[in-house]
């Protein structure tokens, strides 16, 4: 089988087989087949699309690229989130120490960046020394050892992924919803995770941007995950404007710590806890089972307040860290992450309401202060990034800050605030704020 004649059939909008797709996938892994292909065959997937036939195989055969794990000797019943990706979405940092605070033990493996949203690998490398490149064995005694693990694929778990993962990042194919489904499934398929509550995103900042694309993806995953035995929760959330304030590696962990703190964003907060809560209620630790399902989730939600107000959460974060190498005096003083050298604030030309924050010029401006990459491999700034101090509906009085803008280049600063100026729309009249979230997919 020829890696040409399977880009073709593709472009030409034909239906791989699962013999193609399992060729192709194990070809690239390999390396037999070149980035250059790969990326053909990628572009064919985004203007074609895939059957939900050839989505499960590609995300079976891209889990099958590596190990499958099995963690039952360590966690009776694992449990896994994924986000499929947006602006200033650092939740994966609260959530899963403060579930593992609330005792249920979690491993899970994290991307990089994609386009303009943020990756969790490229925050937690903010932090000095900590490892995102973990050996399974290495994996599994932190899984033993300290209930958490946080990492990034290793050469070993869904490796197809992982490379395809970075291709698509720099060959405008992050969009597509078989590519994100199964880039998505594969990870937490290999990871060996039982139930998995994903968070798919919908709006200007996300990958899907109506209901409807993003009810598709949802579905897609929960299916691949029945399909797969494992139990799925997918909640559509709101990505039209940046989650939290902080958009940006370094300033997105120091929003996360505090968050642990019990401080934080309103918006970021209770989308952690809804999300964890979600985790708690699957993982059957949210009190007894016969609760309904709504009082399961306030259950849930009376422990993560608990681990957040005493502490607990913070003390599995840094546990986290310092398993990893991590320097533990940057995160018990987030003073000391890396810092910008020119910070600027960026005013209200205006007053009035606030009816748009785009969430993805936010990220793209992040992205060219130097926050993400735009060639594959590219070094990432971890200083650099956005703070947004409002939220669609406020009200805002000329003069007030808009934005803070944290550069290490002053051309790339002026480029910023020109790019986060244009991406604000006002309006004169009062503007509700946007949900948090907007539906529940079982
Ligand atoms: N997250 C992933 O892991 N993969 C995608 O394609 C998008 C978000």
């Amino acid at each position: 089988m020829r890696a040409v004649d399977i880009i073709i059939k593709k472009r030409d909008g034909g239906e791989l087989s699962k013999d193609e797709i399992e060729a192709f996938i194990q070809g690239y892994t390999r390396g037999d087949i070149p980035d250059y292909q790969a990326a053909a065959w990628l572009m064919a997937v985004y203007f074609r699309g895939m059957s939900r036939r050839e989505t499960t195989d590609l995300t079976l055969a891209m889990a099958h690229s590596g190990q499958v794990l099995d963690l039952s000797s360590i966690v009776p019943f694992a449990v896994d989130k994924h986000s499929t990706g947006g602006v200033g979405d650092k939740t994966t940092l609260v959530v899963e120490p403060l579930v593992v605070a609330c005792g249920q033990p979690m491993a899970k493996m994290s991307g990089r960046g994609l386009g303009f949203s943020g990756g969790t690998l490229d925050k937690l490398e903010s932090i000095r020394g900590y490892r995102v490149d973990l050996s399974i064995e290495e994996f599994l005694h932190n899984l033993r050892t300290h209930g958490i693990v946080l990492c990034g694929q290793s050469a070993d778990l869904a490796p197809a992924d992982g490379k395809l993962y970075a291709l698509r990042d720099v060959t405008g194919t992050v969009p597509s919803l078989p590519l994100i489904a199964s880039s998505i499934m594969s990870k937490k398929i290999a990871a060996g995770a039982n139930a998995i509550v994903l968070d798919v995103k919908v709006g200007l900042g996300a990958f899907m941007p109506t209901l409807d694309d993003a009810l598709r993806l949802a579905e897609t995953m929960v299916d691949i995950g029945r399909d797969a035995g494992r139990q799925v929760v997918a909640l559509i959330s709101d990505m039209n404007q940046p989650l939290g304030e902080a958009v940006g590696n370094a300033l997105e962990v120091r929003e996360a710590i505090e968050t642990l703190h019990g401080r934080g964003p309103a918006d970021f907060r209770e989308h952690c806890l809804v999300i964890a809560s979600h985790l708690l209620v699957l993982a059957g630790r949210a009190a007894d089972s016969s609760l309904r399902s709504g009082q399961a989730l306030n259950a849930a939600r009376a422990q993560l307040e608990a681990a957040l107000a005493d502490g607990r959460g913070y003390a599995k974060f840094r546990e986290l860290v310092a398993a990893q190498g991590g320097d533990v005096i940057q995160v018990d003083d987030p003073n000391n992450l890396p810092r910008a050298l020119l910070v600027r604030q960026v005013s209200a030309p205006r007053a009035g309401f606030l009816a748009t924050i785009n969430a993805a010029e936010v990220g793209r401006a992040a992205l060219e202060l130097g926050a993400g990459r735009t060639k594959k491999g590219d070094p990432i700034d971890h200083a650099v990034g956005v703070l947004v101090h409002h939220k669609v509906g406020d009200h805002v009085e000329a003069g007030q800050p808009l934005f803070t803008i944290h550069a290490n280049d002053p051309a790339r600063l002026a480029a910023a605030q020109d790019r986060l100026l244009q991406a604000i729309t006002w309006s004169d009249t009062p503007v509700p704020p946007l949900p948090l979230f907007y539906r529940m997919v079982t």
